[in-house]
């Protein structure tokens, strides 16, 4: 049995003979058939915080679609669900077990919220069952199995995949982008993607914990390792949300919240695919709790553009505090550095464009982020999807799986070494400063603490697989689950390009 804790990944590397000292391995277009009236019928999956919104929208907002069925692998998630359509109206078809609702003639898409690690295989499923997707961001939990994802969508093209990144349906965004196209202030430099976002402790149990009798575990756990939980919140219980902080279904806040400001910030770049090198550093800071994923983290991709940095905080801008650090304004968002000023895109996906004198030139604030669930109905009734394509959604989700993986093959150092090892790079140096006035703000005794940094991994964008002089690294990278993990027993990922 795995549980994943930061010993046994030691363990498991040198059983396996892994050549990293510290190595962080884990464990291992057909027209929608649509009803007699033409509206879109649609099944959402996985009810219980984000997909509830989209049941409700589907149930009793949204125009040209109408909500056929829901599914959640928790029945008192589901009968609490049933109820609300209830309430609203609304009697859809309840389903426990997602390959039994692919069956039904009666479904043309699907919408799914179920975790990060259903994603790729729910979205596979549904393309061989000759559904519509709207597949929630990450679009995986690897890079491996996202890019299945995006085969299958080729394959089966009849068929539309709507990605649930929807800063690409913020008219905001394509208008900055354009104006600094236009070259007013100068070519890129870099863009920063910030995920400023409180994350408190989940508390600590001992050991393995139960999974409440409501939940059918199995297929919760999908293509992801069959592990007992070993988490219990106040607000998520032993199973649900706080799977994010758990590598074997989650990534972490740069794969949560980031994925969305990782999107915006490659689409900025106008770059197409994965950079040719990744090298991320950081750590769990500030209290001790059963989570494995850092709540603080610099990850910075080699762009032939320019660089993309993530930046990771967990904790508040002061111990006690509940406010967040912002960075030239922003806190959740994105800043695009340029030669004569830069530009800032807030969580609502407005942009305001800065000279270089900090005083704003031009403002967007169409704010129509909102329109992105119906710009999935739109999609389906049209055959196409303009925007937010699978492919977008593959890269930036890849991006924060990649990261990851270097922060995973990553050993603790000392500020000497980090200093060190980001020697001349002074963008990554500006974030690793700031990062640690942040920690210190928050009472992390920095001397005396040592912060996880991964090494600077290269890439084949090509093969989606690492490279490089080192070809102990690189091996040790492609290892990772995170680049590639093959699935479970019935939950195996069908392959569609080895
Ligand atoms: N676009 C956004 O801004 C946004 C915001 C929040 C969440 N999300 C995404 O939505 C997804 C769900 O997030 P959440 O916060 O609701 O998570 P959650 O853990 O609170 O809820 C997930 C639900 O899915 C159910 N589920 C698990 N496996 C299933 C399966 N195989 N079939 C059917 N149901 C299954 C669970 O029982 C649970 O009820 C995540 O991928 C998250 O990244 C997106």
């Amino acid at each position: 049995m795995n549980h994943w804790t930061r010993k046994e990944f030691l363990k498991t590397s040198l059983a396996g003979g892994a050549a990293l000292a510290g190595t962080r391995l884990y464990g291992q277009a057909a027209p929608a058939a649509g009803s007699a009236n033409g509206d879109l019928r649609v099944a959402v999956v996985g009810l219980r915080s984000q997909g509830r919104g989209h049941m409700m929208d589907h149930a009793t907002k949204l125009k040209g679609s109408r909500l056929v069925a829901i599914c959640d692998v928790d029945s008192e998630v589901l009968g609490r669900r049933k109820d609300d359509c209830e309430k609203a109206g609304v009697k859809p078809a309840t389903f426990t077990d997602y390959r039994k609702l692919l069956e039904s003639k009666d479904i043309d898409a699907v919408v799914l919220a179920s975790p990060n690690h259903q994603h790729s295989l729910q979205t596979i499923w549904a393309l061989q069952a000759g559904k519509d997707v709207y597949v929630e961001k990450p679009l995986s939990h690897n890079v491996w199995e996202g890019r299945q994802a995006v085969e299958a969508a080729r394959k089966h093209s009849k068929n539309i995949v709507f990605a649930g990144t929807q800063n690409r349906s913020s008219e905001d965004i394509y208008d900055a982008i354009d104006f600094v196209k236009s070259g007013q202030i100068g070519r890129i430099l870099w863009a920063r993607g910030l995920c400023y976002k409180t994350r408190d402790s989940i508390g600590q149990t001992q050991g393995a914990q139960k999974v409440p009798d409501s939940i059918n575990y199995d297929l919760w756990t999908g293509p992801a390792d069959l592990t007992p939980p070993r988490r219990n919140s106040k607000s998520n219980g032993t199973v649900h949300y706080d799977w994010h902080w758990f590598w074997n279904c989650g990534g972490g806040d740069i794969t949560n919240q980031g994925i969305h400001q990782m999107d915006v910030a490659r689409w900025f770049l106008g770059e197409p695919g994965l950079p040719s090198t990744v090298m991320s550093f950081g750590g769990r800071f500030g209290y001790r709790d059963d989570a494995e994923t850092p709540n603080t983290l610099v990850s910075v991709f080699g762009y032939a553009k320019a660089p993309l940095i993530f930046e990771v905080r967990g904790l508040p801008m002061k111990a006690g505090m509940r406010a967040m650090d912002k960075f030239l304004g922003t806190d959740v968002g994105v800043v695009v550095q340029c030669e004569k000023g830069y530009v800032t895109i807030g969580s609502n996906g407005g942009a305001l464009v800065y000279g270089d004198d900090k005083k704003v030139l031009q403002k967007f604030a169409k704010n129509t982020l909102g329109q992105h669930r119906a710009a999935f109905v739109t999609a389906a009734q049209t055959r196409k999807v303009v925007r937010s394509t699978i492919e977008e959604c593959h890269y930036s989700s890849a991006l924060c799986h990649l990261g990851n993986v270097s922060y995973l093959l990553g050993a603790e150092k000392s500020n000497a070494e980090l200093a060190e090892a980001i020697k001349g790079d002074k963008n990554t140096q500006d974030s690793y400063n700031r990062m640690l006035e942040h920690l210190k703000a928050n009472n992390v005794d920095t001397a005396g603490t040592k912060t996880v940094v991964g090494p600077q991994l290269v890439l084949d964008g090509k093969t989606e697989q690492f490279t490089g002089p080192n070809a102990a690294v690189a091996a040790a990278a492609n290892k990772n689950p995170l680049l590639k993990r093959a699935g479970r027993g019935a939950f195996a990922i069908p392959v569609f390009k080895a």
